[in-house]
């Protein structure tokens, strides 16, 4: 008999805590996974508390969600090279202050993001999600209409810049930066597996919006950042070391909350590929 998972919603609109299996229960079965493929889609973002924190086990469970994306700009575990380190001490504090959605700037966008807390602040250091479907949703039908009608480009130097001004930044980040040119995406993507749609510009990658005067583009798109952030749409998840968060890239958007410092974290991700935004 395989295990049954257990889901608790974490809020109204998004999030679910999950219990009764183990990411290894995940890894290892297909009856287990399908019912987790499942919350994930409905809930957008899962949490699992007290889970084994070792790199190949997370990995293991991560990558039954799909091919494995590395990152141009961050470090991996060794003997782990699917399992990102993101890191943030007093020396080197975290540069990611935004609501965002992971490397739109990617013609193919991840779909799923995977978080492991490992070293875990005493206080602060929480995480924000936001359900970029529920504020779809929330949008009157002559908005929704103007909005399914557009593009926006998404650019890794806009979401890189504090990193290209450091010295040394730019020379760092050349290879990175030749190899992902600006990209555009529709501005309301369709979930390809719930079907629902969502709005897909974030501050930390859309640069503008296609076809609109400057002013017209930068006002519409400050208009969306604080409508997908109002907060009936949003969850907050306060980490525990082995804490796991899972997050749809396809339908939401995420923010670390930066007031731990100068406390040291330590976190373990992995990204899995996605296909185009349409
Ligand atoms: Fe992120």
């Amino acid at each position: 008999m395989d295990k049954q998972i257990n889901t608790v919603k974490a809020a109204g609109a998004i999030g679910a805590h999950v219990s009764g299996v183990a990411l290894a229960d995940i890894a290892h079965s297909d009856a287990v996974y399908a019912q987790v493929r499942q919350a994930i889609v409905e809930h957008e973002v899962l949490f699992f508390r007290d889970q084994e924190r070792t790199p190949q086990v997370f990995a293991s469970f991560a990558k039954r969600f799909g091919e494995v994306l590395g990152h141009p700009a961050y470090v991996t575990v060794d003997g782990a090279d699917d399992v990102q380190i993101l890191e943030s001490t007093p020396e080197n504090p975290s540069k990611i202050e935004v609501w965002h959605s992971d490397m739109t700037f990617m013609p193919m966008p991840p779909s799923f993001t995977l978080l492991q807390g490992q070293i875990i602040p005493a206080h602060g250091g929480d995480t924000l999600w936001a359900s970029a479907t529920a504020a779809y949703d929330g949008l009157s039908a002559k908005m929704r209409g103007f909005l399914d009608s557009l593009v926006a480009v998404h650019d890794f130097r806009q979401g890189f810049r504090e990193s290209l001004a450091e010295p040394g930044g730019a020379e760092r980040l050349a290879d990175a930066i030749a190899a992902n040119p600006p990209v555009e995406h529709p501005l309301i993507r369709t979930h390809p597996e719930s079907g629902r749609k969502g709005i897909y510009v974030n501050a930390l990658f859309t640069s503008h919006i296609k076809d609109l005067k400057p002013r017209e583009s930068e006002q519409l798109l400050s208009f969306l950042y604080r409508h997908i952030v109002t907060e009936e749409y949003t969850v907050r998840l306060n980490w525990q070391p082995g804490t796991v968060a899972i997050w749809d890239n396809r339908s939401t958007q995420h923010k670390p909350i930066n007031d731990f410092l100068p406390q040291h974290r330590l976190m373990h991700r992995v990204t899995i590929t996605g296909d185009r935004p349409c």
